[in-house]
């Protein structure tokens, strides 16, 4: 992700912030504090990306503003730029102040030009996307760790763009990309985890208590990470990435974890040689100066090659795993956990096919209250609308492309009074979407290709998926009389209405497919 995206990361957080601030000067506002703080943390910033992000962080501020004041009295351009090279006058002197005054004039019409030229159209893209906080893409990610061998990106905090999804600001989700051969060197952070591999072949090792648990891992395979668990991870494949979907629940603060490297070099700081040296040398019983040598080795972050003969050494011997091997702890016994294998999918005809852990076959999950799924819906098929009524469902597309609706409470009950509002989004690989509990949405497969989704389900214990079509429908519950009152007309005509589809869960797509609205 470039500098200007992980700006834009800050500048959307400030956005959140200034829901919360009043007018105030602008040094003093804490909008704009908050805003520096946050270019101040970013630890991937060198100081000139971190003043360059406080200066926009200014700019953006006082562009706001300008707008709020122009909703409210229209756009004035001769206060615009009154107002602009009154700020000349504290800041520069001379022919420095000539140039900021001329400055402002330039601004200005280069923004009357935008006006005229932009369209209405445009305009009301945007504002969808901005309004629209249950949907995230990539410009959403940013850049936790790069480097040649591969990447860790990390999603927005889910309450960024709004308090909608203050339900789950307690997870984070983060997608792993190792490259062929790729070694993630010995990491623990303070979360627990829900690793998913997505695609690809790697080997992951656990060091639990006194005892090292190594195993291959492939796509489909879930496993369970204890919060501060020492791991390390490779890439066995030659020629395939690996892809691994993280869902974390940190432990020390709810929507934030840090992870500890304890490797040797300086890239990454290794934990380890933040200590002062004396006690490095009391604690390993080692001289200051092969201590300084041991540790001074250049690396090349947390992502190296290793090579075909070290990953033959390390997957020649398989253990644990599927339950057997010389892990003696039996409760541990079925991580890794597949989603694809030994199982049938839970629901399956032409138009798709849906996979889910059973709670009662991964205890992990069920520890954690959790549930995964994964729906493989057929080119230009749908699933059933349908709502879960407590479980929160964090979603996040692995392939193809299609687009979701979903119906949710409108806070403004602006247009028509209609309390409820249409949310849809395009869906591409790596688009997340976060469907609350009891809000009915849908999901459609793109007519060139399937569309398959992974799921995280939070709050899964005594969840219900309450089906509003096909085979299932609740509607069809009703007695007589509930349905006639219901549905204002005959039992016979609901009838013939809530049992018309018969298929269950997947159906054939709409036939006019929307996607082309989002391409
Ligand atoms: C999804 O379905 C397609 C077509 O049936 C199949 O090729 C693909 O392997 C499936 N994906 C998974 C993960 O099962």
């Amino acid at each position: 992700m470039s500098a200007k995206s992980k700006l834009s990361v800050v500048i959307l957080i400030l956005s959140v912030a200034s829901l919360f601030a009043g007018l105030a000067f602008a040094k003093q506002d804490p909008e704009i504090k908050q805003c520096s703080h946050q270019c101040r943390v970013q630890q991937q910033f060198d100081e000139q990306q971190k003043e360059e992000c406080e200066r926009r962080c200014e700019e953006y501020h006082r562009e706001k503003k300008e707008r709020e004041r122009e909703k409210e009295h229209g756009f004035d351009p001769d206060r615009k730029l009154r107002e602009c090279q009154s700020r000349c006058m504290g800041q520069a002197q001379g022919e420095a102040r000539q140039l900021c005054r001329f400055r402002c004039q330039q601004r200005l019409e280069r923004e009357e030009g935008k006006r005229q030229t932009k369209e209405h159209q445009e305009e009301e893209e945007e504002e969808e996307q901005e309004h629209n906080p249950y949907v995230f893409e990539d410009r959403h990610f940013y850049t936790a760790t790069k480097t040649e061998k591969g990447r860790v990106d990390l999603l927005a905090k889910f309450t960024q763009n709004s308090d909608v999804l203050r339900g789950i600001e307690n997870y984070r989700l983060a997608l792993l990309v190792a490259n062929p051969k790729a070694f993630v060197v010995p990491n623990h952070f303070d979360a627990d985890a829900i690793f998913v591999v997505t695609q690809g072949r790697g080997r992951i090792s656990m060091i639990q208590e006194d005892k090292r648990r190594s195993f291959n891992i492939e796509t489909g395979d879930i496993i369970r990470v204890r919060a501060g668990t020492p791991l390390y991870l490779i890439n066995r494949d030659d020629n395939e990435k690996l892809f691994i979907v993280k869902l974390l629940q940190p432990v020390n603060r709810p929507d934030h974890y840090e992870v500890f490297y304890g490797a040797g070099g300086g890239n990454p700081e290794s934990f380890y040689e933040t200590f002062s040296i004396e006690i490095l040398e009391a604690a390993l019983k080692t001289s200051r100066d092969k201590l300084e040598r041991f540790f001074d080795k250049q690396g090349e972050g947390a992502f190296l090659e290793a090579s075909k003969e070290q990953i033959e050494a390390m997957t020649s011997h398989e253990e644990g795993g599927e339950g057997g091997g010389i892990w003696p702890f039996k409760s541990d016994s079925k991580n890794p956990f597949n989603l694809f294998k030994k199982r049938r999918p839970s629901k399956s005809n032409k138009y798709g096919q849906l996979f889910e852990v059973d709670a009662d076959e991964f205890q992990h999950l069920k520890d954690s209250d959790l549930g995964v799924s994964y729906a493989n819906i057929t080119r230009g098929c749908m699933t059933a609308p349908f709502f879960n009524s407590r479980a929160i469902k964090i979603a996040i597309v692995v392939q193809g492309e299609g687009y979701l609706e979903m119906v949710t409470p409108d806070s403004g009950r602006r247009k028509s009074g209609s309390s409820y509002q249409k949310i849809s989004s395009r869906l591409r690989p790596d688009t997340v979407f976060v469907v609350p509990a009891g809000h009915p949405f849908v999901t459609v497969a793109s007519t060139r290709t399937n569309l398959e989704i992974l799921c995280f389900e939070v709050n899964i214990e005594n969840n219900v998926r309450y089906l509003l079509a096909g085979e299932g429908n609740f509607v069809q519950q009703f007695e007589k009389e509930a349905k006639e009152l219901a549905f204002k007309t005959r039992e016979a005509e609901v009838e013939r209405i809530f049992g018309n589809q018969d298929e269950e869960f997947f159906f054939p797509g709409p036939r006019q497919q929307r996607t082309r609205d989002y391409e």
